[in-house]
């Protein structure tokens, strides 16, 4: 049976969820955003955060800021796992409820994806890799084999970050950086290679 799907978040990543969903045989019942009302791409904006759980269905946080994500996944509903058609994940890779791996993404044997991670359009994950919970890979980012990203890190478009690099967790890597060697310390990184910016 189809599932039937309601999408926290109505801006752009929720659209990108929606078609998602739709291209998989499931249905969009509609959003749900504390910001919007009326219609978004033909479906209705149905409350707000605080009904979450009020609908009998699965429920998907299309929310980009991963601690806002990882707050809303606390609650205690049926979440959606979206992957689109032409991703490719290997078969020995397990994709926890509340992921979404976007357009044309690859995630490589032996990697483990965290709960509410977001793998987004074209964004490669290497053999071995572990990707912890509520991390964001922008579209285009590339990690190389045997990379580990901690929780809540926020990796920008295009960033790449070579193989057996470990990044802490809550870091924000910049658009189009490229990390060459372990980031330990919270905080925002650009350029090439990596380098903090105060
Ligand atoms: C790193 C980032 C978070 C910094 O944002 P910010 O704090 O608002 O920074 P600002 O735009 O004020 O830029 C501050 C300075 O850093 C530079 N800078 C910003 N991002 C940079 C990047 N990715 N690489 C190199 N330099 C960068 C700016 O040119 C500016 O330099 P200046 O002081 O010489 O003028 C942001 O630029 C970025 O890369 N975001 C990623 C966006 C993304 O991936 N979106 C995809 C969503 S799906």
């Amino acid at each position: 049976m189809n599932k039937k799907v309601i999408i926290i978040g109505a801006g752009g990543h929720g659209r990108v969820v929606a078609d998602i969903v739709r291209l998989n045989g499931d249905e969009v019942i509609g959003f749900i955003d504390d910001n919007k009302t009326g219609f978004v791409n033909g479906c209705e904006v149905l409350g707000t955060i605080k009904d979450i759980g009020k609908f009998d269905c699965y429920y998907f946080a299309a929310i980009g800021d991963n601690a806002t994500r990882q707050k809303i996944m606390e609650k205690d509903v049926k979440w959606y796992t979206a992957i689109h058609p032409s991703a490719v994940v290997a078969k020995d890779v397990e994709v926890p409820n509340g992921v979404v791996i976007m357009a044309n993404a690859v995630v490589n044997p032996g990697s483990v994806i965290g709960k509410g991670v977001i793998i987004n359009t074209a964004a490669t994950v290497d053999h071995d890799n572990v990707i912890g919970d509520f991390v964001h890979l922008s579209p285009g980012v590339h990690l190389a084999g045997t990379v580990t990203i901690k929780e809540r890190t926020w990796v920008g478009i295009g960033a790449i970050v070579i193989n057996n690099v470990t990044i802490c967790s809550d870091a924000m890597i910049g658009a189009g950086t490229v990390v060459a060697k372990d980031i330990t310390e919270c905080g925002t990184y650009v350029g090439v290679p990596a380098r903090i910016r105060i």
